[in-house]
């Protein structure tokens, strides 16, 4: 699957959103924007626009919300490797936000990406009833029971095993929630039925925690090039992985398992509707990056 154009128009709309919502002369829209533009896979913006035509939309009336959950992320990674949390000096290719611009200002943008990824969302041209549901799910998403839980959980079992049911609930949290929620996104304006929107959380609940697995795997066999990010940093910190805790074969079977699991959800759900959106997840599974 090509998904240069996704990419592309990606870049574009969050060049806009930076225009738009940043002023010019700030050193934090500077951080901003270095951490932010021109980087990152675009996973969960993908994922969004796969969802939205597998719904029968057309995906590019969701590139704003594509942006703001963009920037919410972002957010999230530029705190990720601040020295108090994972202290990881690269990032997408580069120095991490706080090596360059220090730590008061990375803390800063990221604090600006969060918010304005919610003002991103706002700013978007669906209904006020769908951008209500859309930065609801959003918040919940990435709050005190959505991402943020998982990164405490995260830090709170370094240095201490996690049992499995443990790194299951860090896993779904740090990483499942942001996944899943652009499978909400991406069917918001789709009037899908009940158990089609059941198969899709199913789908990517379990995507969710698959991306997370899959990261624990490149942070071991990784290459570090690639990736645009330190690999053994988890060992560092002597973090709870799927790799510490099941090894690395177990871990890439499980992660196959889930796939299939979640494959199985969304084809009996869409039929071959879901075709994209497999193809992408298998991608996913086998990313090296
Ligand atoms: C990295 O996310 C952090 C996790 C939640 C696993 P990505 O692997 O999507 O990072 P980018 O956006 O492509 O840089
Ligand atoms: C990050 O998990 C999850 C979030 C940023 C919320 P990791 O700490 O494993 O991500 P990387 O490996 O630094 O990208
Ligand atoms: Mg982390
Ligand atoms: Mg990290
Ligand atoms: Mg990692």
């Amino acid at each position: 699957m090509d998904t240069s154009q996704y990419i592309i128009r990606t870049e574009q709309e969050l060049e806009k959103c930076c225009d738009e919502f940043f002023y010019a002369d700030s050193e934090v829209a500077r951080a901003a924007r270095y951490s932010l533009l021109n980087a990152g896979k675009r996973t969960r913006a993908i994922l969004i626009y796969l969802t939205a035509q597998m719904c029968g939309q057309d995906w590019q009336d969701y590139l704003r919300l594509a942006a703001g959950v963009e920037m919410i992320h972002c957010y999230s990674l530029i705190h990720d490797d601040l020295p108090c949390m994972d202290d990881d000096d690269y990032r997408r290719g580069k120095p991490s936000c706080h090596k360059v611009f220090g730590e008061a200002t990375a803390l800063l943008a990221g604090d600006a990406l969060a918010g304005c990824g919610l003002q991103v969302i706002i700013n978007s041209s669906f209904s006020d009833s769908e951008k209500v549901k859309a930065v609801m799910a959003a918040t919940a998403a990435m709050g005190p029971k959505g991402m943020i839980y998982g990164q405490e959980l995260d830090l709170r079992y370094e240095n201490r095993p996690a049992d499995k049911q443990t790194l299951n609930n860090i896993h779904r949290h740090k990483t499942g929630r942001m996944i899943s929620l652009c499978g909400l996104l991406g069917s918001i304006r789709s009037d899908i039925t009940d158990i089609q929107a059941e198969k899709l959380k199913m789908f990517f609940d379990n995507i969710g925690l698959v991306f997370q697995i899959v990261d624990d795997i490149l942070d071991v066999e990784g290459d570090a090039r690639l990736l645009g990010k330190p690999i053994g940093s988890d060992e560092d910190k002597n973090k709870s992985t799927f790799v510490s805790l099941y090894g690395l074969e177990q871990s890439k079977e499980i992660a196959r398992q889930l796939t299939l699991r979640a494959e199985n959800a969304v084809r009996e759900a869409f039929g071959d509707k879901a075709d994209q959106l497999v193809e992408y997840t298998t991608y996913l599974l086998n990313r090296k990056k």
